[in-house]
């Protein structure tokens, strides 16, 4: 097999085959499964998401029933991964927290490696379902507060919120949180979900295609982003020094955390749904300031560098939204970590009912023949 020139980053590169995510980069499309994500975040649910992306089609409302029931049935975490939990170091980061404790689940599972389909699905199930648990509790104990048990009597984001906070949001807010879930859940195959398919093409365990996920997603380039976003905003005094600030970063070719994409060439369908939700919860948690200087960076991002086709991408306005929210900084790319675990799983699932092994040759720019230089001669 002859290798071509390498393809820095993959880009361009078409490295699976998916049903779940479609994304047109130059238009601003994104469907799952061919529904237009503008109508999902309109019309859906969390759950009904997940059963779209795991099953290529809408449920009925006995399988969606199911699927809730089924979710909320695993919301507690197996005995022994509470005292786990609370035997981490109280200032760990909750992307490292959740990293290494769904790699612990496995150590729970008594048959962790079984990988035919019924049973992965079964595996994705109970981590979708303990992720927000592990990360509610975490966030509580870390703070020296009692846990809130899950209730199963709720939703999804309805029971994050729970847990975390201690009391039911109201519908506002868990339907807020919840448009936020369906955001994030699946996007082709971006970095995160090219490591779970590539780790699970060597047929190795959903546990470790997933976790390896989760450390792709902690990069700033990739889910980080939320939250340099919230650290620019912080470090923006006022509305006024927006200008000076974004132009300062420009003149000394630093990115702008929350702009530009691989794919999208045009404003992310999601960041226009995120900008909705962050301008209406803004007003309604008295957070005008923040929504305004966001707003006043996508002015100047577009008059600077809209003619190179940077534009906001899903983590800008995910920032305001979450910050509206009530949640702390580090909790924002787990947010988007417990939403995308739906797409990853899906991928895994797609992965693996049609696999090859993942082995992309490298181009070597090395020596050759190069001689064995005896210890005592190296300088
Ligand atoms: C997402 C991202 C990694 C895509 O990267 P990529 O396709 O490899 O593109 P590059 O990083 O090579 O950027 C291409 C050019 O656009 C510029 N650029 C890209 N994103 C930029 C940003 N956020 N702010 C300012 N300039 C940016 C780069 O400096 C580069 O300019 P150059 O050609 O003059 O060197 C990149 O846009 C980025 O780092 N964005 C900020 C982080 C972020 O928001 N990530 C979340 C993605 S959902």
């Amino acid at each position: 097999m002859s290798t071509t020139a390498a393809s820095k980053g993959l880009a361009g590169i078409v490295a699976a085959e998916t049903e779940m995510s479609y994304i047109d980069g130059e238009r601003g499309i994104l469907e799952y499964v061919g529904i237009p994500i503008g109508e999902l975040s309109a019309k859906s649910n969390f759950e009904e998401v997940i059963f779209l992306l795991w099953n290529r089609r809408l449920p009925t409302e006995s399988e969606l029933k199911q699927l809730k029931l089924d979710l909320s049935e695993r919301y507690e975490l197996p005995a022994g991964m509470s005292n786990r939990l609370l035997a981490l170091p109280m200032n760990a980061g909750p992307m490292h927290m959740l990293r290494t404790m769904i790699s612990a689940l496995s150590m729970h599972d008594p048959d962790p490696n079984n990988i035919e389909l019924d049973q992965a699905r079964l595996k994705a199930l109970n981590i979708l379902a303990h992720a927000p648990t592990l990360i509610a509790y975490f966030d509580r104990y870390r703070r020296g507060r009692y846990l809130v048990p899950p209730r199963r009597d709720l939703s999804f984001s309805e029971n994050f919120l729970y847990m975390l906070n201690g009391s039911v949001p109201t519908p506002t807010m868990a339907r807020a949180f919840d448009i936020c879930m369906i955001l994030h859940a699946d996007h082709g195959l971006n970095n995160s979900t090219f490591a779970a398919r590539v780790v699970i093409s060597t047929l190795s365990d959903v546990y470790s295609a997933l976790t390896a996920a989760i450390g792709s997603l902690r990069g700033p380039l990739h889910g980080g982003a939320n939250e340099g976003v919230m650290l620019m905003l912080n470090e923006i005094p006022s509305l006024k020094d927006v200008e000076p600030y974004v132009m300062d970063k420009i003149e000394r070719k630093e990115k702008i955390m929350g702009f530009g994409h691989r794919v999208y060439k045009t404003k992310d369908p999601r960041a226009t749904d995120l900008q909705k939700l962050a301008q209406q919860l803004a007003k309604d948690t008295g957070n005008e300031d923040l929504f305004a200087k966001s707003q006043a960076i996508e002015k100047i991002m577009e008059r600077e560098l809209a003619a190179k086709g940077i534009y906001p991408n899903v983590d800008f306005y995910s920032a305001t939204t979450y910050h509206c929210l009530g949640l702390d900084l580090d909790l924002f790319t787990p947010m988007f970590a417990m939403s995308r675990i739906a797409g990853w799983a899906g991928h895994i699932l797609e992965q693996l009912s049609d696999n090859r092994l993942y082995r992309p040759a490298a181009e070597y720019i090395g020596p050759h023949d190069a001689p064995y230089v005896p210890m005592k001669q190296r300088s």
